[in-house]
């Protein structure tokens, strides 16, 4: 029994749903279109001093350059080729970030878009971020290189080559998503250059990939890509390690694809996770903290263990993708740390937090119209991330995972790790907590007036200091204290008004 469940564990330790995170570490931050040379950086003065596990980083490969809008964010999602060649950086940078992360424990998650090549209407020339040539017309990607031979367009029977309908598998994989020219992934060519692709990252030291649109892919197609792929470079991965894979599929019920069609090839992003927590958090169709006493599968989320999970995304933080208006985000702060707070304490799925930049948001009629606007730059080139000096960022950069609410909740995730979920408690209403064994401790208040109540933490006896309001700093709190007694019960107070209406105790934060 016991040698069996060291197989198991150790299965799951060198599997594609492992995320091989250095010791304990248990999460990773979206850099969403940061500098290669600034995230090295942030690797070694903030992520791996702060126990963050790894970075999901922009695609790095050759993208269109687009003028009608100008750079906008979404280029990067339309590959030219697979050079290592784009406004974050080039080869050699990318090859400096991956090695200097993962000298002090943080690991590098690529998103690898290859389903599809530019949109169908991108021309032909030189307009990409490595001047390569292309033909959009015929289809013609001579870098890679890639023919009319090797897209779907044969397979796809909706008379203009687009999807229309959801509700026909074919349709979704066989056909272009917003015009994108599809990659025909049944073609062991196509195959061949993406997996060429995906095993010169890995050799570079890459932990995983983050697989975009592979909803609009074939699982059968995926898993003959990921058959293809080298096991992790043993400079910092044990022999026999496979590239953790988190797969796009947006599945919120009600379609013909579904999730668990993925689950074979890796983990799968559950975007139910942050549709759902936005509308309790908001209060809205009735929503109540109370009714998380079950969240996770108890929701009709996919399995813990194949699931990677967030907040928000790049996607539907600015309405695209899936979720709608109820995905929080930076601009609804108080309420976003809030959720963020809880999908950290919680022990559902692997946690992605996000790190975004700011752009002129303007909602004409319910839309905003420059949901397109890319990162903070001049003239077209990427702005670097300067950090001021009470160490938030500066330059556009919002930098959420700098935020002390959320910096410190990334700490308590791995101090509690491995931990049951228990002594939950709530009100009936919105003023709810719970603990992680004896490890850790977090209170609620979401409700239009004041919380105090005695509860069990489940800690033993001591103060600690809340990590919410404050740090603890040279032995004493810097923030709000909670004397834990000698049977595991502490008194909180939590004002509705609060700047932060929750508190969050822990193990380490112990005085
Ligand atoms: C692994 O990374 C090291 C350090 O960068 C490099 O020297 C080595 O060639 C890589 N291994 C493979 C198989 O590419
Ligand atoms: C919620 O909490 C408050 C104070 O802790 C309490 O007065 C109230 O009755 C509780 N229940 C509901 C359903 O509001
Ligand atoms: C801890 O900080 C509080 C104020 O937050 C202060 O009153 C107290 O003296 C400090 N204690 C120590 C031991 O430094």
């Amino acid at each position: 029994m016991r040698f069996l469940l060291l197989l198991s564990a150790l299965g799951l330790c060198w599997a594609q749903y492992s995320p091989h995170t250095k010791d304990g570490r248990t999460s990773m931050v979206h850099l969403f279109e940061w500098r290669w040379v600034d995230i090295a950086k942030e690797c070694e003065r903030y992520l791996g001093p702060k126990g963050f596990g790894g970075v999901q980083v922009s695609p790095p490969n050759e993208n269109i350059v687009i003028h009608n809008p100008s750079r906008p964010w979404w280029e990067r999602y339309q590959p030219i080729s697979y050079k290592i060649c784009t406004r974050s950086g080039n080869e050699d940078e990318f090859r400096d970030m991956v090695k200097r992360c993962n000298n002090v424990g943080v690991r590098i998650y690529v998103d690898a878009v290859i389903n599809h090549m530019c949109g169908a209407g991108g021309g032909a020339g030189t307009s990409s971020t490595c001047g390569s040539y292309y033909n959009a017309h015929n289809r013609d990607f001579p870098a890679v290189p890639y023919s009319g031979w090797d897209f779907n367009d044969g397979k796809c029977h909706t008379g203009d080559g687009e999807i229309h309908n959801y509700n026909d598998a074919y349709q979704v994989r066989d056909c272009r998503l917003v015009s994108l020219l599809d990659l025909a992934l049944e073609k062991d060519y196509v195959r061949t250059k993406v997996a060429d692709y995906l095993n010169h990252l890995i050799d570079i030291g890459v932990a995983g990939f983050r697989l975009d649109a592979a909803k609009h892919m074939w699982p059968g197609d995926i898993k003959a890509v990921l058959d293809k792929l080298h096991d992790l470079n043993e400079t910092w991965f044990p022999a026999g390690s496979k590239p953790f894979i988190f797969q796009e599929v947006i599945d919120l019920g009600g379609e013909a694809i579904s999730s668990s069609e993925y689950f074979g090839n890796g983990r799968v992003t559950e975007f139910k996770y942050g549709a759902k927590l936005g509308t309790v958090i908001r209060k809205w169709n009735g929503e109540k903290m109370a009714y998380l006493k079950n969240w996770g599968e108890g929701w009709g989320f996919m399995p813990s263990d194949r699931a990677l999970v967030f907040v928000d995304n790049h996607d539907n933080q600015r309405g695209h993708g899936a979720g709608g208006a109820s995905i929080l985000t930076f601009w609804d702060a108080r309420l976003y740390k809030m959720a963020v707070g809880f999908m950290l304490a919680h022990p559902y799925g692997f946690t992605r937090v996000m790190s975004s930049f700011r752009w002129d948001r303007n909602f004409q009629n319910g839309k905003d119209v420059n949901d397109w606007m890319g990162p903070p730059n001049n003239n077209g080139v990427i702005k670097e991330v300067t950090i001021n000096p009470d160490t938030t960022c500066g330059n556009g950069w919002v930098c959420e995972h700098r935020w002390r609410q959320i910096r410190n909740m990334v700490d308590f995730r791995n101090v509690v790790d491995g931990q049951p979920f228990v002594n939950w408690w709530d009100n009936g209403s919105n003023q709810v907590a719970f603990g992680r064994g004896n490890r850790g401790f977090i209170v609620f208040n979401n409700d239009d007036w004041a919380l105090s109540t005695t509860l069990q933490t489940g800690l033993p006896a001591g103060t600690y200091c809340d990590v919410i309001s404050g740090d603890k700093i040279d032995g004493n709190c810097t923030g709000i204290k909670i004397q834990v007694s000698g049977d595991g019960r502490a008194h909180f107070s939590i004002s509705n008004s609060a700047e932060d209406p929750f508190i969050a105790i822990h193990a380490e934060s112990k005085l």
